[in-house]
């Protein structure tokens, strides 16, 4: 398969196509991206999660206490036997991370950096549910998976647009619609950021939200010079030696200036930090409680591989590599380390396979750097064995 083959998933266009004339650009309805799609989750499993403690869910309600009522999880079973017939949604964050089927639908957007995709989320609303007329600042595709909801499409929005007074949601206060689609099971509409939407239930009806992640420049800014900044010693600091007479005492000239330029270009310059942060950043956990690993040595770790162990990734762990020129980087859930280049083909298997077992490593096994590998990446939790 190359970039030009054409795509199911994106309604015949290919990957080529799709990202150079839709992906961050406009909307895209796809009638049946997956033919036949049935939910790997009911609705009743979808609020059994719902009510576990670890589970990040919430309910809107658009005739609640207030108008678009957010409560938040985890549930009582008893509050589903209280919620009105019709007009209320859960919403499910992250269900990849607890149902694997869930997250094997990532397979179908392979031709987007993995790291880019955030989780899924899944809602289910009652009749009329909806979560209200607002916009996102990144990209979902919007699965229909079970029942039928109209999605009203409006207008592209910025932090200016006008909302509605509510402390939890923002909602917008003047929605232009453009566009109306009902989706049925299998159908997908894909949206770039800010443009304003409107999913209503038809039926009672669950949709699957295929989320990115995307830092916005302030946390970009913030978190990169956080980062540089436990590296750089306390006397390093603002310097003069080349300063002219001041002609007056109070005035800052343009030659202070040029010389934070100087100490902020020396800093912010470094690509191979830079890469090293933002790998470390796009692959933060959502849940890094649930990455921990068991104390294991690397002969207790073989021997157990070669007797037929599998080890999978952990569902809560992320991961992504780069090359540098000195070798390669590894990206785990927030860490990072320096490998050496002949560990490239481990690293790949490693991010994309589902499983790895002493057939699929073969010679790995007998390598020393990979041996070290596979097991700091058990013992930090983001390999676990599929048995656990
Ligand atoms: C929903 O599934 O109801 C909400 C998804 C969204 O509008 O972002
Ligand atoms: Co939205």
């Amino acid at each position: 398969m190359t970039s030009d083959t054409p795509l199911q998933i994106l309604g015949g266009l290919s990957a080529r196509e799709f990202l150079r004339d839709y992906w961050q650009k406009k909307p895209l309805l796809i009638r049946q991206a997956i033919p036949g799609f049935e939910s790997p989750i009911s609705p009743d499993e979808l609020a059994g999660l719902s009510l576990e403690e670890e589970v990040e869910s919430r309910l809107i309600l658009e005739h609640g206490a207030r108008p678009w009522e957010l409560r938040r999880g985890p549930f009582e079973e008893s509050t589903y036997q209280q919620l009105p017939e019709k007009d209320w949604t859960l919403l499910v964050q992250a269900v990849d991370q607890w149902v694997p089927e869930v997250a094997e639908l990532v397979e179908h957007f392979r031709f987007l950096p993995n790291w880019r995709i955030d989780d899924i989320m899944i809602s289910y609303a009652a009749p009329g549910g909806g979560v209200g007329p607002h916009y996102d600042n990144y990209d979902v595709f919007l699965l229909q998976a079970h029942g039928r909801r109209r999605w009203r499409l409006g207008q592209l929005c910025d932090s200016d647009s006008p909302l509605l007074e509510h402390g939890d949601l923002k909602i917008l206060a003047d929605f232009q619609q453009v566009d109306e689609w009902v989706l049925e099971p299998g159908d997908m509409l894909y949206l770039p950021p800010r443009f304003a939407h409107f999913g209503t239930a038809e039926d009672e009806c669950m949709t699957y939200s295929v989320g990115f992640r995307a830092p916005s420049a302030a946390e970009v800014l913030t978190h990169f010079t956080d980062f540089l900044a436990q590296f750089l010693p306390d006397e390093e600091r603002y310097s003069d030696p080349d300063i002219s007479p001041a002609s007056d005492p109070h005035q800052i000239q343009a030659d202070a200036i040029e010389r934070l330029r100087a100490l902020l270009n020396e800093h912010m310059g470094d690509d191979r930090l830079l890469l090293t942060w933002f790998g470390q950043f796009m692959t933060e956990p959502r849940y890094p409680e649930r990455i921990a690993g068991p104390e294991i040595s690397e002969e207790e770790l073989i021997e157990a591989l070669e007797q037929g162990a599998i080890l999978v990734r952990n569902a809560s762990s992320r991961l992504a590599w780069a090359e540098v020129d000195v070798g390669l980087l590894l990206f785990a859930s927030g860490q990072s380390r320096l490998l050496p280049p002949h560990l490239r083909d481990l690293l790949k298997l490693a991010c994309d396979s589902s499983a790895l077992h002493a057939d699929n490593l073969g010679p790995w096994l007998a390598d020393e750097d990979a041996r070290a590998l596979l097991k700091e990446l058990v013992v930090q939790g983001s390999l676990e064995f599929a048995d656990e």
